[in-house]
């Protein structure tokens, strides 16, 4: 491996010093080099913003003539550049355990300080070894500061990426506050409950919220509280030590631990099971998990953002849901509303989703006409934002001269007059324009509307799941394939 040079800035007055230092390193100067020396604060300051990056180390002096050094010189270059080291050659004569003024210059920002060496007052300017070994640390130091910063402009790239892919797109009243509320209360640590109807966001806002808080490199867990047979609930949100029960030859870490400094986001949390509530109630209470099989508690540091699309205080009164819990967790409540009660967004949202869909399948962009795009903005959209970006996505399948007729008179006309015919079997067509369909399409069409009609007649994922005969989980992952989720 070719060993890396370091590279050194001098801030030295006077000749015989500069001379006491590069005798110093001097075994060391195939790897150390003096690539410049000046006189006072304010060239270095000149050179560094000239020549930013041409050096790792700063070693100075501390007292020099001219106006700018000391404390605020150090400073001043850490400005610069966090990174960059500084080396600090004091003169003899400070106490050697004064450490008011050792604490000040590393408070400053140095990164060590030596006196000037006693014995040898001509050849070295301080204990060679302990001299050379600091600037070798101190090179080190500043590697592993660069590698961090490179790692976190990463993080910070992914971080924008998500929220750039989970953008809320809409110009209504309803849009701009739902943007305002995510500023607001992303850096609280408050638990959030955010409601709504299906569709209409809710999962979008909490993944917005995470992402634009200081927990933002941390985990995001989702859990869809309803998709979890009622038997395995606790185990995963708290999870087990190997031997609590039979068959658990491992332990397994819940998801509260997995989320440990991040974010927890409780979805359908109305589905959570009354013995899991308890358990929830005492995490938000003492911070800490009660693990399977194990006396002693976790501590965990989870922010808790839950969704319902269930009226809680119904659940409440049904005694289904504790109160006590539903005032814990809804510390700050964030309301979604329906598509309905936003109908200037529904343009903005079909360009969205037409402009991103045919992006991705490498098509031009359709337009829509105006009588179309009537039926759309004039529909009631009862599946909210899921339901049209889910029509869009279908209406990309279509070759574009079809589109508008397809929006009048099939689809939408059905259902502007009854919501019922579309969530029905009838409307499937054995056709495509294109001629008889494939199928594999047409038992996905069949299962996507047949699920969606289901659902829609249900309380929840977990009773649609039952209605079908699935056992949650499936029930969840083919959603997810269908597009439903
Ligand atoms: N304002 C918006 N801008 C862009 N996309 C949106 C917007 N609102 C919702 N979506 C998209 O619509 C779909 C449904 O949203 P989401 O899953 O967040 O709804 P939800 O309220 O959690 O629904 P459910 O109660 O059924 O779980 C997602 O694909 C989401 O990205
Ligand atoms: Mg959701």
């Amino acid at each position: 491996m070719v060993e890396e040079e370091i590279k050194v800035l001098l801030i030295e007055d006077e000749d015989f010093d500069m001379r006491r230092v590069e005798n110093t390193i001097k075994p060391f100067d195939n790897r150390i080099k003096i690539i410049d020396v000046v006189s006072d604060g304010k060239s270095a300051l000149e050179l560094l913003d000239k020549k930013r990056n041409a050096y790792d180390i700063v070693i100075m002096d501390f007292q020099i003539a001219g106006g700018l050094r000391g404390d605020l010189l150090i400073k001043k270059i850490k400005d610069f550049d966090t990174a960059l080291q500084i080396i600090v050659i004091t003169k003899m004569t400070v106490n050697i355990t004064d450490y008011d003024f050792a604490h000040s210059l590393i408070e400053a920002g140095a990164f060590w300080y030596c006196t000037k060496y006693p014995g040898d007052i001509e050849e070295y300017i301080y204990q060679p070894t302990d001299f050379i070994m600091a600037i070798f640390n101190a090179y080190e130091r500043r590697k592993l500061i660069k590698e961090k910063q490179k790692s976190n402009q990463k993080l910070n790239r992914n971080v924008e990426d998500i929220l750039t892919n989970k953008k809320i797109v809409g110009i209504s009243e309803t849009a701009n506050k739902l943007r305002e509320q995510i500023a607001r209360f992303a850096n609280s640590n408050a638990p959030i409950l955010i409601t709504g109807s299906s569709g209409t966001g809710k999962e979008l806002v909490a993944y917005n919220l995470h992402y634009s808080s200081g927990r933002k490199y941390e985990n995001f867990i989702p859990i869809n509280c309803g998709s979890i047979p009622d038997q395995l609930i606790e185990s995963e949100l708290f999870g087990y030590e190997k031997g609590s029960f039979t068959g658990a030859d491992k332990g397994k870490p819940g998801l509260f631990e997995q989320a440990h400094n991040g974010t927890i986001f409780l979805d359908e949390v109305s589905e959570l099971p009354l013995s899991a509530q308890v358990k929830l109630l005492r995490v938000l209470q003492e911070g800490e998990v009660e693990k399977i099989g194990r006396t002693e508690k976790v501590k965990v540091n989870v922010r808790i953002i839950s969704a319902s699309n269930r009226n809680l205080e119904e659940e409440i009164k049904e005694k289904r849901f504790r109160e006590d819990l539903y005032y814990r967790l809804n510390v700050v409540p964030i309301h979604v509303p329906p598509l309905s009660h936003r109908k200037e967004d529904i343009h903005y949202l079909i360009d969205y989703f037409m402009s991103e869909f045919s992006n991705d399948m490498g098509k031009e962009m359709p337009v829509i006409n105006e009588d179309a795009m009537k039926y759309l903005i004039d529909y009631e959209w009862p599946g909210n934002i899921r339901e049209l970006k889910n029509l869009v996505q279908r209406l990309l399948f279509f070759d574009e001269k079809l589109i508008d007729s397809f929006i009048i008179e099939t689809a939408l006309g059905k259902k502007i007059q009854s919501t019922e015919t579309i969530l029905s079997t009838d409307g499937i067509s054995f056709k495509s324009p294109e001629g008889i369909l494939l199928l594999k399409h047409m038992e996905r069409n069949f299962r996507e509307k047949y699920f969606a009609y289901v659902r829609q007649r249900s309380e929840s994922d977990s009773e649609a799941a039952k209605k079908l005969g699935l056992a949650p989980p499936n029930y969840y992952r083919m959603c997810k394939e269908l597009g439903l989720k």
